[in-house]
């Protein structure tokens, strides 16, 4: 295809030159996005007069025909061209002639490749805050189903005091739920349309920005034209938002692997999530986890280079920013890919209720409740510490667990020991003891379901 500027180059256009400049390989995904901003654009060139009425309609409905044989495959994308925009509006003028070339009127296509990358930009927020939605209901009713199942907490993964699973998977939703704000809240920054601030400067054409705006949706328009074209903040915060869910994928899946190990044996992730070892026939191997763990690093790689990408970037478009399509483009997919995977891989987990408990009884994880037995009864904390402290020593060398020392060897070590203290310390005690607001207790566990699922609902 012809080059829109041609007629300025010199001689001939070497090949590795022109594959490397052109971007029609990639931006292509934005082509639906750029006949919609055309579209908007040719309504308000006939609005305002700025070309006829009648030859606006006639633009428009000449680019839906030309979305319409790009949907039923009747046109291919020409990857000659140089990049999207090029091969629509020569596509354009090819099926009009003469009259496809007012299309480009008071518009740049520094101000339309915004104007695309905004709308592909916000089109994606959407769909993950619908993926990451579904993944928060996943884990919610996970944790409803599990609130009553009896774990280990840890801290630096040592068993650390008894929580129930369904606690442990409501955390992860809400770190999801945050991620659903984060993306709401760059969605609102980056809803302003930067069409109308042509190459950098304005136009000298009457347009009517704000009506363009309108008609594609935006809540207004930047306010200054060269930071309308020369803006990439909103896929900067896009992608830190994305690499923070890849962080949670990556602990949620980091856990999903450990727990799924026969040291741990937590739970069962669906044959449909696993694979088997091309040698060892006994395995089951949590792949998908993994590889989502693996992802994050591309995605926060996208934000990283990015950020590369833009710094020290003079106002007002420079060609660095073509490259903002790739980076957004693999963090988008990666990101959207490993949420579509998580949320049925959440949903069939299967946890063993059994082992849980089984783990839970073996680490003196009930420490703390029997330091806080004697607290209870006046000894002060750091004291009762210290004697429980002792009291776990002698059962860990007798292979006792707390539960299986007798009333006369905890009076041994201190005479405010009643029998009571063995209620005290049964993990069930332990767990439904923990009242206080967010804490491990079933009833505040149902709590916190109550909110997440409100929440859900009312993003
Ligand atoms: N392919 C270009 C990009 O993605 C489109 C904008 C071209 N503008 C220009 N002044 N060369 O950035």
């Amino acid at each position: 295809m012809a080059k829109l500027w041609e007629g300025l180059a010199s001689g001939e256009i070497n090949r590795a030159a022109e594959s490397f400049n052109a971007s029609i390989s990639f931006d292509k995904r934005l082509i639906f996005e750029d006949i919609e901003g055309s579209i908007a654009h040719v309504q308000m060139l006939g609005k305002q007069g700025i070309i006829e009425e009648a030859e606006a309609k006639e633009i428009a409905s000449a680019l839906l025909s030309i979305k319409e044989d790009l949907v039923s495959g009747a046109l291919a994308v020409d990857e000659t061209a140089e990049d999207v925009h090029t091969f629509v509006e020569q596509t354009l003028t090819e099926r009009l002639g003469a009259l496809g070339k007012k299309l480009h009127t008071a518009r740049s296509r520094n101000d339309q490749v915004a104007l695309d990358m905004k709308l592909f930009a916000r089109k994606t927020a959407e769909e993950t805050i619908g993926l990451l939605l579904s993944l928060v209901s996943a884990l919610t009713d996970k944790a409803e189903e599990y609130k009553g199942a009896v774990m280990s907490g840890y801290t630096h993964l040592q068993r650390a005091q008894p929580i129930t699973f369904g606690h442990h998977l409501c955390c992860y939703a809400f770190q999801f739920l945050r991620d659903v704000g984060r993306l709401k809240d760059a969605k609102k920054r980056l809803n302003l349309s930067p069409i109308g601030c042509a190459a950098l400067a304005g136009t000298t054409y009457p347009t009517d920005r704000r009506f363009e705006a309108s008609l594609l949706g935006f809540d207004g328009i930047t306010e200054n034209s060269l930071d309308g074209v020369s803006d990439r903040d909103y896929l900067v915060e896009l992608l830190a938002a994305f690499s923070l869910i890849s962080v949670h994928l990556s602990r949620l899946s980091e856990e999903l692997v450990l727990w799924s190990s026969w040291e741990f044996k937590y739970i069962e992730l669906s044959q449909d999530f696993t694979t088997g070892s091309s040698i060892m026939p006994q395995k089951k191997n949590p792949d998908l986890a993994e590889l989502t763990r693996g992802k994050t690093g591309r995605v926060v790689g996208s934000l990283v280079a990015m950020l590369t990408m833009l710094k020290s970037l003079p106002l007002a478009y420079n060609k660095d920013m073509q490259e903002d399509k790739e980076i957004f483009f693999d963090a988008a997919d990666t990101v959207k890919a490993c949420l579509t995977i998580m949320t049925p891989m959440i949903a069939s987990m299967k946890a063993r209720t059994d082992k849980m408990l089984q783990a839970a009884k073996e680490g003196f994880i009930n420490a703390t409740d029997l330091a806080d037995y004697l607290t209870k009864k006046g000894v002060p904390f750091r004291e009762a510490y210290k004697i429980t402290g002792a009291i776990v020593k002698t059962a860990a060398a007798e292979n006792k667990t707390l539960e299986d020392l007798s009333l006369e060897e905890y009076k041994a070590f201190n005479a405010l020991f009643e029998k009571d203290l063995y209620e005290a310390i049964a993990l069930e005690t332990c767990v439904n003891k923990r009242t206080s607001e967010g804490g491990t207790a079933v009833s505040e566990v149902e709590k916190q379901i109550a909110i997440l699922r409100e929440r859900v609902k009312n993003v």
